[in-house]
Protein backbone atom coordinates (compact mmCIF):
# COMPACT_ATOMS: atom_id res chain seq x y z
CA UNK A 1 0.00 0.00 0.00
CA UNK A 2 1.04 3.45 -0.60
CA UNK A 3 2.65 4.87 2.49
CA UNK A 4 -0.19 7.55 3.15
CA UNK A 5 -2.62 5.32 3.30
CA UNK A 6 -1.77 2.97 6.06
CA UNK A 7 -2.33 3.33 9.53
CA UNK A 8 -0.56 1.96 12.41
CA UNK A 9 -2.43 1.90 15.55
CA UNK A 10 -2.70 0.36 19.09
CA UNK A 11 -5.41 -0.09 21.77
CA UNK A 12 -4.60 0.82 25.31
CA UNK A 13 -7.51 0.30 27.38
CA UNK A 14 -7.50 -0.62 31.51
CA UNK A 15 -8.34 -4.49 32.16
CA UNK A 16 -11.81 -5.76 31.04
CA UNK A 17 -12.27 -2.33 29.37
CA UNK A 18 -13.12 -3.92 26.03
CA UNK A 19 -10.19 -4.23 24.26
CA UNK A 20 -10.37 -7.89 23.00
CA UNK A 21 -14.25 -7.42 22.05
CA UNK A 22 -13.44 -3.64 20.65
CA UNK A 23 -10.26 -5.40 18.31
CA UNK A 24 -13.10 -8.36 17.07
CA UNK A 25 -15.16 -5.59 16.32
CA UNK A 26 -13.20 -3.89 14.36
CA UNK A 27 -11.90 -7.25 12.50
CA UNK A 28 -15.39 -8.32 11.77
CA UNK A 29 -16.54 -4.63 10.13
CA UNK A 30 -13.65 -4.79 7.91
CA UNK A 31 -14.28 -8.17 6.73
CA UNK A 32 -11.09 -10.35 8.33
CA UNK A 33 -13.53 -12.75 9.94
CA UNK A 34 -17.20 -14.32 9.52
CA UNK A 35 -19.52 -13.81 12.35
CA UNK A 36 -19.02 -17.91 12.85
CA UNK A 37 -15.21 -17.08 13.52
CA UNK A 38 -16.33 -13.79 15.69
CA UNK A 39 -17.82 -16.35 18.06
CA UNK A 40 -14.82 -16.54 19.44
CA UNK A 41 -12.35 -14.06 20.31
CA UNK A 42 -9.63 -14.00 18.16
CA UNK A 43 -6.72 -11.67 19.81
CA UNK A 44 -6.52 -13.49 23.24
CA UNK A 45 -5.24 -16.86 21.77
CA UNK A 46 -3.61 -18.39 24.84
CA UNK A 47 -6.11 -20.28 27.43
CA UNK A 48 -5.01 -19.04 30.35
CA UNK A 49 -4.60 -15.28 28.69
CA UNK A 50 -8.56 -15.64 28.23
CA UNK A 51 -9.15 -17.00 31.73
CA UNK A 52 -7.76 -14.67 33.58
CA UNK A 53 -8.49 -11.98 30.98
CA UNK A 54 -5.11 -10.61 30.55
CA UNK A 55 -3.02 -10.52 27.17
CA UNK A 56 0.33 -11.43 27.62
CA UNK A 57 1.33 -11.84 23.87
CA UNK A 58 0.97 -8.97 21.33
CA UNK A 59 -0.54 -9.63 18.06
CA UNK A 60 -1.46 -7.87 15.06
CA UNK A 61 -3.93 -7.66 12.70
CA UNK A 62 -3.86 -5.95 9.40
CA UNK A 63 -7.41 -4.97 7.73
CA UNK A 64 -8.98 -3.40 4.91
CA UNK A 65 -11.13 -0.36 4.60
CA UNK A 66 -12.51 1.80 2.74
CA UNK A 67 -13.73 5.28 3.92
CA UNK A 68 -16.74 7.10 3.46
CA UNK A 69 -14.69 9.75 1.27
CA UNK A 70 -14.15 6.52 -0.98
CA UNK A 71 -10.45 5.81 -0.71
CA UNK A 72 -9.20 1.89 0.64
CA UNK A 73 -6.90 2.21 3.61
CA UNK A 74 -4.50 -0.22 5.22
CA UNK A 75 -5.18 -0.18 9.02
CA UNK A 76 -2.71 -2.39 11.18
CA UNK A 77 -3.96 -2.86 14.44
CA UNK A 78 -1.32 -3.63 17.31
CA UNK A 79 -2.64 -5.71 20.20
CA UNK A 80 -0.41 -4.45 23.29
CA UNK A 81 0.49 -6.93 26.34
CA UNK A 82 -1.77 -5.65 29.06
CA UNK A 83 0.51 -5.74 32.38
CA UNK A 84 3.17 -3.93 34.21
CA UNK A 85 4.97 -6.75 33.70
CA UNK A 86 5.53 -6.63 29.92
CA UNK A 87 6.31 -2.80 30.49
CA UNK A 88 9.18 -2.95 27.41
CA UNK A 89 6.98 -4.95 25.44
CA UNK A 90 4.53 -2.89 25.46
CA UNK A 91 7.45 0.20 24.77
CA UNK A 92 8.40 -1.83 21.46
CA UNK A 93 4.75 -1.97 20.33
CA UNK A 94 4.10 1.64 20.92
CA UNK A 95 7.38 2.86 19.45
CA UNK A 96 6.13 0.67 15.88
CA UNK A 97 2.62 2.76 16.15
CA UNK A 98 1.80 6.49 14.99
CA UNK A 99 -1.54 6.51 17.25
CA UNK A 100 -3.67 4.71 19.61
CA UNK A 101 -7.24 4.16 20.86
CA UNK A 102 -7.80 5.17 24.45
CA UNK A 103 -10.71 2.58 25.60
CA UNK A 104 -12.00 3.69 28.05
CA UNK A 105 -14.99 2.05 30.12
CA UNK A 106 -17.99 4.58 30.68
CA UNK A 107 -19.21 2.99 34.12
CA UNK A 108 -15.15 2.81 35.63
CA UNK A 109 -13.49 5.55 34.06
CA UNK A 110 -9.74 5.99 34.19
CA UNK A 111 -7.98 3.63 36.23
CA UNK A 112 -3.72 4.30 37.05
CA UNK A 113 -3.35 1.37 34.72
CA UNK A 114 -4.66 3.11 31.84
CA UNK A 115 -2.38 6.16 32.54
CA UNK A 116 0.96 4.51 32.68
CA UNK A 117 0.52 3.25 29.01
CA UNK A 118 -1.37 6.37 28.08
CA UNK A 119 1.69 8.29 29.24
CA UNK A 120 3.83 5.99 27.15
CA UNK A 121 1.92 6.70 24.28
CA UNK A 122 2.18 10.20 24.55
CA UNK A 123 6.03 10.22 24.63
CA UNK A 124 6.07 8.07 21.42
CA UNK A 125 4.04 11.07 19.92
CA UNK A 126 1.11 9.02 18.98
CA UNK A 127 -2.25 10.49 17.96
CA UNK A 128 -4.50 9.10 20.83
CA UNK A 129 -8.34 8.71 19.80
CA UNK A 130 -10.10 8.73 22.99
CA UNK A 131 -13.10 5.97 22.78
CA UNK A 132 -15.81 5.77 25.64
CA UNK A 133 -16.81 2.36 25.42
CA UNK A 134 -19.72 0.20 26.83
CA UNK A 135 -21.93 3.22 26.60
CA UNK A 136 -25.13 0.48 26.21
CA UNK A 137 -24.67 0.36 29.91
CA UNK A 138 -27.35 1.57 32.22
CA UNK A 139 -24.35 2.36 34.20
CA UNK A 140 -22.56 4.68 31.75
CA UNK A 141 -21.82 7.93 32.29
CA UNK A 142 -19.94 9.33 29.23
CA UNK A 143 -19.65 12.50 30.23
CA UNK A 144 -17.95 12.16 33.60
CA UNK A 145 -15.43 9.98 31.81
CA UNK A 146 -15.27 12.64 29.19
CA UNK A 147 -14.54 14.35 31.81
CA UNK A 148 -12.08 12.84 33.72
CA UNK A 149 -9.85 12.04 30.60
CA UNK A 150 -9.45 15.68 30.32
CA UNK A 151 -8.91 16.80 34.07
CA UNK A 152 -7.13 13.62 34.91
CA UNK A 153 -5.13 12.30 31.28
CA UNK A 154 -4.90 15.95 30.21
CA UNK A 155 -6.07 15.27 27.09
CA UNK A 156 -9.65 17.03 24.95
CA UNK A 157 -11.89 14.39 24.82
CA UNK A 158 -14.88 16.78 23.25
CA UNK A 159 -14.49 14.36 20.15
CA UNK A 160 -13.98 11.45 21.88
CA UNK A 161 -16.06 8.55 20.32
CA UNK A 162 -18.80 6.95 22.19
CA UNK A 163 -19.08 3.38 21.65
CA UNK A 164 -20.42 -0.25 22.39
CA UNK A 165 -17.89 -2.59 21.32
CA UNK A 166 -20.38 -5.33 21.94
CA UNK A 167 -23.30 -3.86 20.36
CA UNK A 168 -21.49 -1.94 17.33
CA UNK A 169 -22.45 1.15 17.97
CA UNK A 170 -19.59 4.16 16.87
CA UNK A 171 -17.74 1.59 15.27
CA UNK A 172 -17.87 3.23 12.06
CA UNK A 173 -16.84 6.47 13.74
CA UNK A 174 -13.91 5.04 15.21
CA UNK A 175 -12.60 3.67 11.95
CA UNK A 176 -12.96 7.18 10.66
CA UNK A 177 -11.53 8.74 13.31
CA UNK A 178 -8.54 6.07 12.94
CA UNK A 179 -8.32 7.18 9.03
CA UNK A 180 -8.81 11.13 9.60
CA UNK A 181 -7.10 11.54 12.86
CA UNK A 182 -4.10 9.43 12.92
CA UNK A 183 -1.17 10.36 10.77
CA UNK A 184 0.35 7.95 8.68
CA UNK A 185 4.10 6.85 8.78
CA UNK A 186 6.91 7.97 7.83
CA UNK A 187 9.91 5.99 6.47
CA UNK A 188 11.90 5.73 2.97
CA UNK A 189 11.85 3.11 0.28
CA UNK A 190 15.42 3.59 -1.08
CA UNK A 191 17.20 3.78 1.98
CA UNK A 192 18.63 0.55 3.47
CA UNK A 193 16.46 -1.84 5.00
CA UNK A 194 15.52 -0.86 8.69
CA UNK A 195 13.04 -2.52 10.71
CA UNK A 196 12.13 -3.22 14.36
CA UNK A 197 11.97 -6.49 16.13
CA UNK A 198 8.37 -5.69 17.61
CA UNK A 199 7.62 -9.02 19.17
CA UNK A 200 8.08 -12.63 18.21
CA UNK A 201 6.95 -16.27 19.22
CA UNK A 202 7.00 -20.21 18.24
CA UNK A 203 5.05 -21.99 16.02
CA UNK A 204 4.81 -25.24 15.69
CA UNK A 205 4.31 -25.23 12.22
CA UNK A 206 6.08 -21.54 11.23
CA UNK A 207 8.77 -21.90 13.89
CA UNK A 208 9.95 -18.80 15.60
CA UNK A 209 7.03 -15.82 13.80
CA UNK A 210 9.21 -12.25 14.08
CA UNK A 211 6.92 -9.53 14.51
CA UNK A 212 8.09 -6.58 12.90
CA UNK A 213 7.89 -2.76 11.55
CA UNK A 214 9.77 -1.67 8.87
CA UNK A 215 11.12 1.87 9.04
CA UNK A 216 12.80 2.14 5.72
CA UNK A 217 13.87 0.08 2.71
CA UNK A 218 11.61 -3.20 2.19
CA UNK A 219 12.00 -6.69 3.73
CA UNK A 220 11.90 -9.85 1.17
CA UNK A 221 11.75 -13.20 1.17
CA UNK A 222 15.19 -14.71 0.31
CA UNK A 223 16.83 -11.44 1.70
CA UNK A 224 20.05 -11.85 3.91
CA UNK A 225 19.02 -10.30 6.91
CA UNK A 226 21.32 -9.15 10.26
CA UNK A 227 19.92 -8.48 13.69
CA UNK A 228 22.25 -5.81 14.49
CA UNK A 229 21.89 -6.34 18.48
CA UNK A 230 22.20 -10.23 18.44
CA UNK A 231 25.19 -9.96 15.62
CA UNK A 232 23.04 -12.86 13.55
CA UNK A 233 22.55 -13.27 10.09
CA UNK A 234 19.04 -15.15 8.84
CA UNK A 235 17.98 -15.96 5.74
CA UNK A 236 14.22 -14.97 5.12
CA UNK A 237 11.59 -17.45 4.29
CA UNK A 238 8.35 -16.18 4.81
CA UNK A 239 6.58 -12.66 4.85
CA UNK A 240 3.36 -12.24 5.26
CA UNK A 241 0.11 -10.58 7.65
CA UNK A 242 -2.37 -11.46 9.75
CA UNK A 243 -6.20 -10.64 8.85
CA UNK A 244 -5.77 -12.54 11.14
CA UNK A 245 -5.27 -15.52 9.60
CA UNK A 246 -1.96 -15.82 8.03
CA UNK A 247 -1.47 -14.39 4.08
CA UNK A 248 1.86 -14.34 2.40
CA UNK A 249 3.31 -11.31 1.26
CA UNK A 250 5.92 -10.45 -1.97
CA UNK A 251 7.10 -7.84 0.79
CA UNK A 252 6.68 -5.32 3.74
CA UNK A 253 7.95 -1.60 2.73
CA UNK A 254 8.13 1.41 4.66
CA UNK A 255 5.58 1.99 7.40
CA UNK A 256 4.19 -1.57 7.21
CA UNK A 257 3.67 -3.97 10.16
CA UNK A 258 3.82 -7.50 9.51
CA UNK A 259 5.44 -11.29 9.89
CA UNK A 260 8.38 -12.73 8.78
CA UNK A 261 10.06 -16.24 9.38
CA UNK A 262 13.91 -17.14 9.03
CA UNK A 263 14.09 -21.05 10.27
CA UNK A 264 14.91 -19.51 13.79
CA UNK A 265 14.65 -22.38 16.47
CA UNK A 266 14.01 -20.40 19.59
CA UNK A 267 12.80 -17.21 20.45
CA UNK A 268 15.75 -16.58 22.82
CA UNK A 269 17.46 -15.53 19.57
CA UNK A 270 14.73 -12.55 18.56
CA UNK A 271 15.92 -9.97 21.16
CA UNK A 272 12.52 -7.60 20.80
CA UNK A 273 13.31 -3.89 20.33
CA UNK A 274 16.10 -5.73 17.91
CA UNK A 275 16.97 -3.96 14.70
CA UNK A 276 16.88 -6.14 11.51
CA UNK A 277 19.18 -4.85 8.19
CA UNK A 278 20.05 -5.92 4.98
CA UNK A 279 22.86 -7.91 5.71
CA UNK A 280 24.76 -6.43 2.46
CA UNK A 281 23.52 -2.95 2.77
CA UNK A 282 23.35 -2.30 5.76
CA UNK A 283 21.71 0.59 7.98
CA UNK A 284 23.66 2.99 9.41
CA UNK A 285 22.73 2.62 12.89
CA UNK A 286 20.26 0.78 14.80
CA UNK A 287 17.46 2.05 16.61
CA UNK A 288 17.53 3.58 19.86
CA UNK A 289 16.12 2.59 22.84
CA UNK A 290 17.21 -1.49 22.65
CA UNK A 291 16.96 -2.83 26.30
CA UNK A 292 17.85 -6.59 27.20
CA UNK A 293 14.40 -8.22 29.12
CA UNK A 294 15.97 -8.59 32.62
CA UNK A 295 14.46 -10.24 35.24
CA UNK A 296 13.39 -8.59 38.12
CA UNK A 297 11.58 -11.32 40.25
CA UNK A 298 13.67 -15.00 41.56
CA UNK A 299 12.47 -18.06 43.02
CA UNK A 300 13.30 -21.64 43.15
CA UNK A 301 10.98 -24.64 41.43
CA UNK A 302 11.28 -27.58 42.91
CA UNK A 303 9.26 -30.67 41.95
CA UNK A 304 7.54 -32.37 44.57
CA UNK A 305 8.44 -35.69 43.76
CA UNK A 306 12.13 -35.83 42.76
CA UNK A 307 11.74 -38.12 39.74
CA UNK A 308 10.32 -35.37 38.48
CA UNK A 309 13.33 -33.55 37.93
CA UNK A 310 13.77 -34.13 34.28
CA UNK A 311 10.16 -33.74 33.56
CA UNK A 312 10.55 -30.26 35.01
CA UNK A 313 13.80 -29.57 33.12
CA UNK A 314 12.13 -30.21 29.68
CA UNK A 315 8.88 -28.78 30.26
CA UNK A 316 11.07 -25.28 30.97
CA UNK A 317 12.59 -25.53 27.89
CA UNK A 318 9.99 -25.92 26.25
CA UNK A 319 8.50 -22.46 27.72
CA UNK A 320 11.35 -20.97 27.37
CA UNK A 321 11.04 -21.48 23.54
CA UNK A 322 8.25 -18.94 23.71
CA UNK A 323 9.45 -17.09 26.82
CA UNK A 324 12.83 -15.71 25.97
CA UNK A 325 12.43 -13.32 29.15
CA UNK A 326 11.33 -16.63 31.74
CA UNK A 327 14.95 -17.98 32.66
CA UNK A 328 15.78 -20.70 34.49
CA UNK A 329 19.33 -22.71 36.14
CA UNK A 330 19.85 -25.39 37.76
CA UNK A 331 19.64 -25.20 41.59
CA UNK A 332 20.17 -28.00 44.97
CA UNK A 333 18.59 -27.43 48.08
CA UNK A 334 19.57 -29.44 51.49
CA UNK A 335 16.07 -29.77 51.90
CA UNK A 336 13.99 -29.73 48.48
CA UNK A 337 16.81 -31.54 46.56
CA UNK A 338 17.00 -30.72 43.04
CA UNK A 339 15.40 -27.97 40.96
CA UNK A 340 15.98 -24.72 39.25
CA UNK A 341 16.44 -21.07 40.21
CA UNK A 342 14.23 -19.14 38.10
CA UNK A 343 13.90 -15.31 36.97
CA UNK A 344 10.59 -13.66 35.73
CA UNK A 345 9.92 -10.36 34.60
CA UNK A 346 7.41 -10.03 37.75
CA UNK A 347 5.26 -11.42 39.97
CA UNK A 348 2.48 -12.41 37.74
CA UNK A 349 4.51 -13.63 35.40
CA UNK A 350 5.59 -16.00 37.79
CA UNK A 351 2.85 -16.77 38.81
CA UNK A 352 1.69 -17.81 34.90
CA UNK A 353 4.54 -19.73 34.41
CA UNK A 354 4.26 -21.82 37.59
CA UNK A 355 0.51 -22.08 36.20
CA UNK A 356 1.84 -23.62 33.36
CA UNK A 357 4.02 -25.66 34.05
CA UNK A 358 1.19 -27.38 37.00
CA UNK A 359 -1.93 -27.42 33.92
CA UNK A 360 0.23 -28.08 30.53
CA UNK A 361 2.62 -30.20 31.86
CA UNK A 362 1.14 -31.29 35.10
CA UNK A 363 4.00 -31.15 37.59
CA UNK A 364 3.68 -30.76 41.07
CA UNK A 365 5.44 -28.20 42.07
CA UNK A 366 6.94 -26.44 45.33
CA UNK A 367 8.01 -22.43 45.20
CA UNK A 368 10.13 -21.19 47.48
CA UNK A 369 10.11 -17.39 48.93
CA UNK A 370 10.39 -14.81 45.57
CA UNK A 371 13.01 -12.61 45.95
CA UNK A 372 14.15 -9.71 44.46
CA UNK A 373 17.78 -8.51 43.16
CA UNK A 374 20.11 -7.01 45.84
CA UNK A 375 23.13 -5.93 45.38
CA UNK A 376 26.07 -6.83 47.92
CA UNK A 377 28.39 -4.72 48.77
CA UNK A 378 31.72 -6.52 50.80
CA UNK A 379 33.84 -5.11 52.66
CA UNK A 380 36.73 -5.44 49.97
CA UNK A 381 34.72 -3.05 47.58
CA UNK A 382 33.40 -5.94 45.20
CA UNK A 383 29.36 -6.01 44.63
CA UNK A 384 27.74 -9.36 44.27
CA UNK A 385 23.80 -9.78 42.91
CA UNK A 386 21.79 -12.11 45.31
CA UNK A 387 19.29 -14.17 43.48
CA UNK A 388 18.77 -16.18 46.42
CA UNK A 389 18.59 -15.48 49.91
CA UNK A 390 20.60 -19.45 50.39
CA UNK A 391 23.62 -17.36 48.84
CA UNK A 392 23.62 -14.60 51.24
CA UNK A 393 27.25 -14.13 52.08
CA UNK A 394 28.25 -14.10 56.15
CA UNK A 395 27.17 -10.66 57.80
CA UNK A 396 30.83 -9.60 59.21
CA UNK A 397 31.92 -9.79 55.47
CA UNK A 398 28.96 -7.25 54.32
CA UNK A 399 29.64 -3.25 54.36
CA UNK A 400 25.92 -2.65 52.92
CA UNK A 401 23.26 -4.12 51.10
CA UNK A 402 20.95 -1.90 48.75
CA UNK A 403 17.40 -3.03 47.52
CA UNK A 404 15.49 -1.98 44.33
CA UNK A 405 12.88 0.14 44.86
CA UNK A 406 10.06 1.41 42.59
CA UNK A 407 7.29 4.35 42.31
CA UNK A 408 3.80 2.97 42.76
CA UNK A 409 0.86 5.11 41.61
CA UNK A 410 -2.52 3.54 43.08
CA UNK A 411 -5.92 4.50 42.40
CA UNK A 412 -8.53 3.91 44.71
CA UNK A 413 -12.27 5.36 46.20
CA UNK A 414 -12.53 7.63 49.13
CA UNK A 415 -13.57 5.00 51.80
CA UNK A 416 -10.76 2.67 51.08
CA UNK A 417 -8.37 5.08 51.15
CA UNK A 418 -7.58 4.91 55.31
CA UNK A 419 -6.77 1.22 54.62
CA UNK A 420 -4.11 1.66 51.85
CA UNK A 421 -2.39 4.24 53.47
CA UNK A 422 -1.67 1.77 56.19
CA UNK A 423 -0.75 -0.89 53.79
CA UNK A 424 1.50 1.45 52.11
CA UNK A 425 2.91 2.18 55.41
CA UNK A 426 3.30 -1.40 56.78
CA UNK A 427 5.61 -1.90 53.76
CA UNK A 428 7.86 0.63 54.50
CA UNK A 429 6.34 3.06 52.10
CA UNK A 430 6.83 6.80 51.44
CA UNK A 431 4.61 8.55 50.96
CA UNK A 432 4.88 11.36 47.97
CA UNK A 433 1.69 12.76 46.79
CA UNK A 434 -1.91 12.12 47.26
CA UNK A 435 -4.61 13.97 45.27
CA UNK A 436 -8.16 13.59 44.30
CA UNK A 437 -9.57 13.49 41.19
CA UNK A 438 -13.18 12.84 40.16
CA UNK A 439 -13.85 11.39 43.81
CA UNK A 440 -11.21 9.35 44.03
CA UNK A 441 -7.59 9.05 45.26
CA UNK A 442 -4.30 9.07 43.53
CA UNK A 443 -1.53 8.25 45.79
CA UNK A 444 1.98 7.91 44.85
CA UNK A 445 4.00 6.01 47.00
CA UNK A 446 8.00 4.96 47.24
CA UNK A 447 8.08 1.47 48.36
CA UNK A 448 10.67 -1.32 48.32
CA UNK A 449 10.06 -4.16 45.39
CA UNK A 450 10.81 -6.82 47.99
CA UNK A 451 7.33 -5.75 50.14
CA UNK A 452 5.46 -5.72 46.57
CA UNK A 453 6.22 -9.61 45.58
CA UNK A 454 5.05 -11.37 48.04
CA UNK A 455 1.40 -10.27 48.23
CA UNK A 456 0.83 -6.66 48.16
CA UNK A 457 -1.44 -6.37 44.74
CA UNK A 458 -4.01 -9.41 46.53
CA UNK A 459 -3.78 -7.40 50.05
CA UNK A 460 -4.70 -4.38 47.48
CA UNK A 461 -7.64 -5.60 46.18
CA UNK A 462 -9.24 -7.57 48.78
CA UNK A 463 -8.94 -4.06 51.03
CA UNK A 464 -10.53 -2.06 48.55
CA UNK A 465 -13.16 -5.04 47.40
CA UNK A 466 -11.09 -4.55 43.44
CA UNK A 467 -11.78 -1.40 43.31
CA UNK A 468 -8.43 -0.10 43.80
CA UNK A 469 -5.91 -0.38 40.70
CA UNK A 470 -2.19 -0.07 40.95
CA UNK A 471 1.25 0.31 38.58
CA UNK A 472 5.02 0.64 39.21
CA UNK A 473 7.86 1.51 37.75
CA UNK A 474 11.41 0.61 38.68
CA UNK A 475 13.62 3.31 40.76
CA UNK A 476 16.77 2.15 41.28
CA UNK A 477 18.30 0.71 44.03
CA UNK A 478 18.96 2.17 47.82
CA UNK A 479 20.33 0.87 50.96
CA UNK A 480 18.25 -0.90 53.36
CA UNK A 481 18.86 -2.28 56.79
CA UNK A 482 18.18 -6.30 55.06
CA UNK A 483 18.87 -9.84 57.53
CA UNK A 484 18.57 -12.94 56.48
CA UNK A 485 16.20 -14.58 58.03
CA UNK A 486 16.18 -18.64 58.41
CA UNK A 487 13.21 -21.04 59.53
CA UNK A 488 14.14 -24.03 61.41
CA UNK A 489 12.04 -26.65 61.72
CA UNK A 490 12.62 -29.53 64.59
CA UNK A 491 16.19 -27.56 64.70
CA UNK A 492 16.95 -28.38 60.73
CA UNK A 493 17.27 -25.63 58.39
CA UNK A 494 14.46 -24.92 55.76
CA UNK A 495 17.05 -23.62 52.86
CA UNK A 496 13.42 -22.71 50.69
CA UNK A 497 12.05 -20.84 53.11
CA UNK A 498 14.81 -18.31 53.85
CA UNK A 499 14.13 -14.53 53.33
CA UNK A 500 15.80 -11.70 53.01
CA UNK A 501 13.73 -9.35 55.55
CA UNK A 502 13.92 -5.78 56.79
CA UNK A 503 15.33 -5.52 60.23
CA UNK A 504 12.85 -3.47 61.87
CA UNK A 505 9.83 -6.22 60.63
CA UNK A 506 11.89 -9.42 61.37
CA UNK A 507 9.97 -10.36 64.18
CA UNK A 508 6.68 -9.77 63.33
CA UNK A 509 7.24 -11.59 59.68
CA UNK A 510 9.53 -14.72 61.87
CA UNK A 511 6.30 -15.10 64.42
CA UNK A 512 3.85 -15.05 61.50
CA UNK A 513 5.81 -17.65 59.56
CA UNK A 514 6.11 -19.77 62.53
CA UNK A 515 2.38 -19.24 63.78
CA UNK A 516 1.62 -20.30 60.02
CA UNK A 517 3.92 -23.25 59.73
CA UNK A 518 2.61 -24.73 63.12
CA UNK A 519 -0.69 -24.80 61.05
CA UNK A 520 0.14 -25.92 58.45
CA UNK A 521 2.58 -28.73 59.26
CA UNK A 522 0.73 -32.06 60.80
CA UNK A 523 1.42 -33.22 64.23
CA UNK A 524 4.09 -36.30 64.13
CA UNK A 525 4.89 -38.41 67.33
CA UNK A 526 7.02 -35.77 68.67
CA UNK A 527 7.15 -32.91 69.84
CA UNK A 528 8.25 -30.02 66.72
CA UNK A 529 9.95 -26.89 67.59
CA UNK A 530 9.26 -24.04 64.97
CA UNK A 531 11.77 -21.35 64.71
CA UNK A 532 12.66 -17.92 62.94
CA UNK A 533 16.29 -17.00 63.27
CA UNK A 534 18.65 -14.09 62.46
CA UNK A 535 22.09 -15.51 62.49
CA UNK A 536 22.19 -17.44 65.89
CA UNK A 537 19.49 -15.52 67.49
CA UNK A 538 15.89 -16.97 67.75
CA UNK A 539 13.52 -14.39 67.14
CA UNK A 540 10.31 -15.94 66.92
CA UNK A 541 9.48 -19.53 67.95
CA UNK A 542 6.16 -22.09 68.22
CA UNK A 543 5.67 -25.53 68.94
CA UNK A 544 3.77 -28.39 67.16
CA UNK A 545 2.70 -30.78 69.99
CA UNK A 546 2.89 -34.54 69.83
CA UNK A 547 0.19 -36.77 68.21
CA UNK A 548 -0.79 -39.37 71.00
CA UNK A 549 -3.41 -41.21 69.04
CA UNK A 550 -3.31 -43.18 65.96
CA UNK A 551 -5.59 -41.13 63.50
CA UNK A 552 -7.20 -44.72 62.48
CA UNK A 553 -8.81 -44.72 65.99
CA UNK A 554 -11.98 -42.09 65.99
CA UNK A 555 -13.40 -44.90 63.07
CA UNK A 556 -14.20 -46.80 65.57
CA UNK A 557 -12.67 -50.29 64.63
CA UNK A 558 -15.40 -51.03 62.88
CA UNK A 559 -15.77 -49.67 59.55
CA UNK A 560 -13.11 -51.08 57.43
CA UNK A 561 -13.84 -49.39 54.20
CA UNK A 562 -13.70 -45.99 56.07
CA UNK A 563 -10.67 -46.70 57.72
CA UNK A 564 -8.71 -48.10 54.04
CA UNK A 565 -10.03 -45.02 53.04
CA UNK A 566 -8.69 -42.64 55.74
CA UNK A 567 -5.53 -44.22 55.05
CA UNK A 568 -5.54 -43.82 51.24
CA UNK A 569 -6.25 -40.13 51.64
CA UNK A 570 -2.82 -40.13 54.36
CA UNK A 571 -0.80 -41.97 51.51
CA UNK A 572 -2.20 -39.38 49.16
CA UNK A 573 -1.22 -36.32 51.44
CA UNK A 574 1.92 -37.97 51.45
CA UNK A 575 3.01 -37.52 47.80
CA UNK A 576 2.53 -33.42 48.77
CA UNK A 577 5.38 -33.57 51.45
CA UNK A 578 8.59 -33.13 51.71
CA UNK A 579 10.74 -34.79 54.11
CA UNK A 580 12.94 -32.44 56.46
CA UNK A 581 15.04 -34.89 58.53
CA UNK A 582 12.17 -36.67 60.26
CA UNK A 583 9.40 -33.96 59.32
CA UNK A 584 7.05 -33.99 56.72
CA UNK A 585 6.44 -30.60 55.53
CA UNK A 586 3.37 -30.02 52.90
CA UNK A 587 3.45 -28.67 49.70
CA UNK A 588 1.08 -26.48 50.56
CA UNK A 589 2.77 -24.72 53.67
CA UNK A 590 5.72 -23.26 51.31
CA UNK A 591 3.24 -20.77 49.66
CA UNK A 592 1.06 -20.56 52.77
CA UNK A 593 3.74 -19.41 54.99
CA UNK A 594 5.05 -16.77 52.97
CA UNK A 595 1.39 -15.06 52.73
CA UNK A 596 1.72 -12.37 55.09
CA UNK A 597 -2.13 -12.03 55.54
P1 LIG B 1 -8.09 -7.71 28.62
O1 LIG B 1 -8.02 -8.67 27.47
O2 LIG B 1 -8.07 -8.38 29.92
O3 LIG B 1 -7.20 -6.54 28.50
O4 LIG B 1 -9.57 -7.15 28.65
P2 LIG B 1 -10.18 -6.34 27.52
O5 LIG B 1 -9.95 -4.91 27.79
O6 LIG B 1 -9.76 -6.90 26.23
O7 LIG B 1 -11.72 -6.58 27.76
P3 LIG B 1 -12.69 -7.54 26.95
O8 LIG B 1 -12.82 -7.13 25.53
O9 LIG B 1 -12.33 -8.94 27.22
O10 LIG B 1 -14.04 -7.14 27.67
C1 LIG B 1 -14.21 -7.28 29.06
C2 LIG B 1 -15.66 -7.55 29.34
O11 LIG B 1 -16.45 -6.42 28.98
C3 LIG B 1 -16.23 -8.71 28.55
O12 LIG B 1 -17.11 -9.42 29.38
C4 LIG B 1 -16.97 -8.05 27.41
O13 LIG B 1 -18.02 -8.84 26.93
C5 LIG B 1 -17.45 -6.78 28.05
N1 LIG B 1 -17.63 -5.69 27.08
C6 LIG B 1 -16.75 -5.26 26.16
N2 LIG B 1 -17.25 -4.23 25.47
C7 LIG B 1 -18.49 -4.01 25.96
C8 LIG B 1 -19.53 -3.05 25.66
O14 LIG B 1 -19.43 -2.19 24.79
N3 LIG B 1 -20.65 -3.12 26.40
C9 LIG B 1 -20.82 -4.04 27.39
N4 LIG B 1 -21.96 -4.03 28.06
N5 LIG B 1 -19.89 -4.93 27.69
C10 LIG B 1 -18.74 -4.92 26.99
Amino acid sequence: APIDRIRNFSIIAHIDHGKSTLADRLIQRTGGLTDREMSEQVLDNMDIERERGITIKAQTVRLNYTAKNGESYVLNLMDTPGHVDFAYEVSRSLAACEGALLVVDAAQGVEAQTLANVYQSIEHDHEIVPVINKIDLPAAEPEKVKAEIEDIIGLPADDAVLASAKTGIGIDEILEAIVHRIPPPKGDPNAPLKAMLVDSWYDPYLGVVILVRVIDGALKKGQQVKFMQAGTIHLIDRVGCFRPKIETLDALGPGEIGFITAQIKEVSQTAVGDTITDAKRPTAAPLPGFKEAQPVVFCGLFPVDANDFEKLRESMYKLRLNDASFSFEMETSAALGFGFRCGFLGLLHLEIIQERLSREYDLDLITTAPSVVYNIFMNDGSMKELHNPADMPDPVHIDRIEEPWIDATIYVPDEYLGSILKLCQDRRGIQKNLTYVAGRAQLTYELPLNEVVFDFYDRLKSISRGYASFDYQQIGHREGDLVKMTILVNSENVDALAMIVHRSQAEARGRHMCERMKDLIPRHLFKIPIQAAIGGRVIARETIAALRKDVTAKCYGGDISRKKKLLEKQKEGKKRMREYGSVQIPQEAFIAALRMG
